[in-house]
């Protein structure tokens, strides 16, 4: 730790590794820019078409950094390291972020510090509320060790989490991830991509309890969605063959219990990792977060088990640059930076 460090270490953070291109900056750990380009483009193919997503970071990464800039009301002379997303993600996109780091490093001859995505959806925890929320009375960001349910497109883990940097994943899904789960349920009811936040959008109108979807009996901590994915497209099957116009006749209550089942799977996997490890801090992160049933759920089962539960502020919850930053943050201070040789990733390894 760099203990003696008396000026301010103020980072610029770029994330690109899917669909969003964003960039934020931070002094000590606060963040003072956000900004997040998505892209539309997708949507009309039904999932994030590759070569399409790296031309897109390519046309937004210099507008978006300029808009973080001035947003933070920072120049670049005030530096003091580079943050940018390594892994895991598509290739093609982590290129055009990692390469554009690199540069800025390069150019500014400043550190570059290489961030793990999955490692930063967790410590979207420790960001705190965003700017402008009132100061609660209640703490805001975990306290050490704590659990993170890390819920995403791309992946479902349970982390235990030591310190900042020191994390183990303790579960996590063995097939489909529960984004996937969410988005390929929508799919198979004509939703367009990404489903997740539609089928929680129609849910709020439905009864959980109307169709019975199977829990799946997976040893451990380990997660699996690709039953749930079966039995939904086999009992649409059926149910359309009966009645052509049933899905549209019952979307509310199809979405309500498709939901509630992908929130009991995660949920009851997650109390049992509680109970084992007697951790009693336990967060969510990731896209999947956003989901107003699993946040409704999660906090009843803290109240419920006497937990303490944490939430990180909606904008931190999907793919945004300010976690790269925060990861960055404690990287800059443990002095675990990267060479500028360090290459982008698509694999998930820690
Ligand atoms: O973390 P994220 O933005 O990107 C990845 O790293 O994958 O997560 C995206 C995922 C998508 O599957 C999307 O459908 C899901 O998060 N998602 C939701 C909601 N908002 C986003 N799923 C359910 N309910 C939501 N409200
Ligand atoms: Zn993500």
């Amino acid at each position: 730790m760099h203990s003696t460090r008396t000026e301010p270490v103020t980072l610029l953070a770029i994330e690109s590794s899917c669909d969003e291109t964003s960039c934020a900056i931070s002094r000590d750990g606060v963040i003072l820019a956000n900004i997040i380009a998505g892209q539309a483009v997708h949507e009309q193919y039904g999932g994030v078409v590759p070569e399409l997503a790296s031309r897109a970071h390519m046309q937004n990464i210099v507008p978006v950094v300029d808009a973080a800039l001035k947003k933070a009301g920072v120049a670049l002379s005030e530096l003091s390291g580079i943050a940018f997303t390594q892994s895991p993600g598509l290739i093609g996109s982590l290129l055009v972020g990692s390469q554009f780091a690199k540069s800025l490093a390069q150019a500014l001859e400043i550190p570059l510090i290489a961030v793990h995505h999955m490692q930063a959806h967790v410590l979207a925890n420790l960001i705190g509320p965003a700017a402008g929320t009132p100061n609660l009375q209640q703490p805001t960001t975990p306290s050490f060790p704590f659990l993170c349910l890390t819920v995403s497109g791309g992946h479902t883990q349970i982390v235990l989490c030591h310190s900042p940097l020191k994390m183990e994943v303790i579960g996590e899904t063995l097939d489909d991830a529960a984004g996937e789960a969410f988005d390929k349920s929508a799919k198979l009811l004509g939703l367009p991509y990404p489903g997740g936040p539609l089928i929680d959008k129609y849910a709020r109108e439905g009864d959980p309890a109307r169709f019975a979807f199977p829990e799946p009996q997976i040893p451990g901590l380990n997660f699996s969605f690709s039953g749930l994915k079966t039995a939904i497209l086999y009992f649409l099957q059926d149910q359309t063959a009966k009645d052509p116009g049933f899905v549209t006749a019952n979307l509310p209550d199809i979405c309500a219990s498709v939901q509630g089942r992908i929130v009991s799977i995660l949920l009851n996997k997650y109390r049992r990792a509680a109970r084992e490890t007697g951790v009693t801090d336990l967060c969510v992160a990731g896209g999947v977060s956003a989901n107003s049933g699993l946040r409704k759920a999660f906090q009843e089962m803290g109240r419920k088990e006497g937990w303490n539960t944490f939430i990180p502020a909606f904008e931190y919850c999907t793919d945004n640059a300010a976690m790269i930053a925060i990861t960055g943050h404690y990287k800059f201070l443990a002095g675990e930076f990267a060479p500028l040789s360090a290459s982008a990733s698509a694999r998930a390894e820690w």
